[in-house]
């Protein structure tokens, strides 16, 4: 009988997780019963989580997690995380969560090369690095897991966010390439595209005009809580998704269908 949800003796390293989606998906992980490495630019941030994680027993039984400071964009970083996070998996690293980023908001003639540079350092660069750090630690069994995270603005597109939407479009061709090269492994890679309420949408849910606009964009009518879209990184991790590669799967009330 095959167990599909049980994360029990997986490890995984979360980025971005000191808030929002990513230690939403972090402590969804550690509850499927996975060691997580919880990472984020800020390690204060990332040792709350781990250590909510760890006080709370991790709700699935045995689960730990620790955590590190790890800016994506910084190469030499993501290589000692990726060896931190085998650690905690006995020498392997099965789940790579690519979660880290950051919007910088312009309508296109206002955009600066700076703000597009770092856009594409984060998203695009850090989600290469992290990757690349981790995959010596990947296990070829089918348990190995790249999950990126991208957006309906790399799908659709978005107003004001060209910089945004072009590296969120890169992740999508990053995630389908590497998902071919990786078959042979057995490696999965997917990427996910969520809508939830986070500090990073705060502005669009608060501000009167985006967020009417939004609402009309969204079938379900509401905002998920980021616990209700890291439902869906855990399937991508578990064995339930063992026969799935180099897809986008969208959660997000039904705004990209
Ligand atoms: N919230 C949404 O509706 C939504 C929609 C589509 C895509 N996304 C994507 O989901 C992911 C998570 O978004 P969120 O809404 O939770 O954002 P958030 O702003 O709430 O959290 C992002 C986290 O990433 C961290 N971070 C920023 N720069 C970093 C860096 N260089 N290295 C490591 N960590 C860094 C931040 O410190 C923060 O803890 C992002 O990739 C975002 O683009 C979110």
């Amino acid at each position: 009988m095959r167990t599909y949800f049980d994360l029990t003796g997986r490890s995984a390293l979360v980025t971005g997780a000191g808030a929002g989606i990513g230690a939403a998906v972090a402590e969804a992980l550690a509850a499927a019963g996975a060691a997580v490495l919880v990472t984020d630019i800020s390690g204060e941030a990332a040792a709350k989580v781990a250590e909510r994680i760890n006080t709370a027993g991790g709700k699935g039984a045995g689960s730990k997690a620790e955590s590190a400071a790890l800016d994506v964009s910084d190469r030499d970083a993501a290589v000692a995380a990726a060896a931190q996070a085998a650690a905690l998996g006995e020498g392997n690293l099965h789940i790579v969560v690519n979660n880290a980023g950051v919007t910088s908001p312009a309508m296109f003639p206002k955009l600066t090369d700076e703000t597009f540079r770092v856009t594409f350092d984060i998203h695009v660069m850090g989600t290469f690095h992290v990757t690349q750090a981790a995959l010596p630690h990947i296990p070829t069994d089918g348990t190995g897991r790249v999950i990126n995270v991208t957006s309906a603005a790399g799908l659709t597109g978005t107003l004001g966010q060209v910089n945004y939407s072009a590296a969120k479009a890169g992740l999508i061709g990053f995630t389908k390439s590497l998902a071919r090269e990786l078959a042979t492994k057995n490696i999965m890679v997917n990427a996910l595209a969520p809508l939830a309420a986070t500090p990073m949408t705060e502005t669009i849910r608060t501000n009167e005009k985006f967020a009417a606009n939004m609402m009309n964009r969204i079938p379900l009518k509401r905002w998920a809580e980021a616990d209700e879209v890291a439902g869906a990184f855990v399937f991508l991790a578990s064995d339930a998704a063992s026969y799935i590669t180099g897809q986008v799967l969208p959660v997000d009330g039904g705004m990209v269908m």
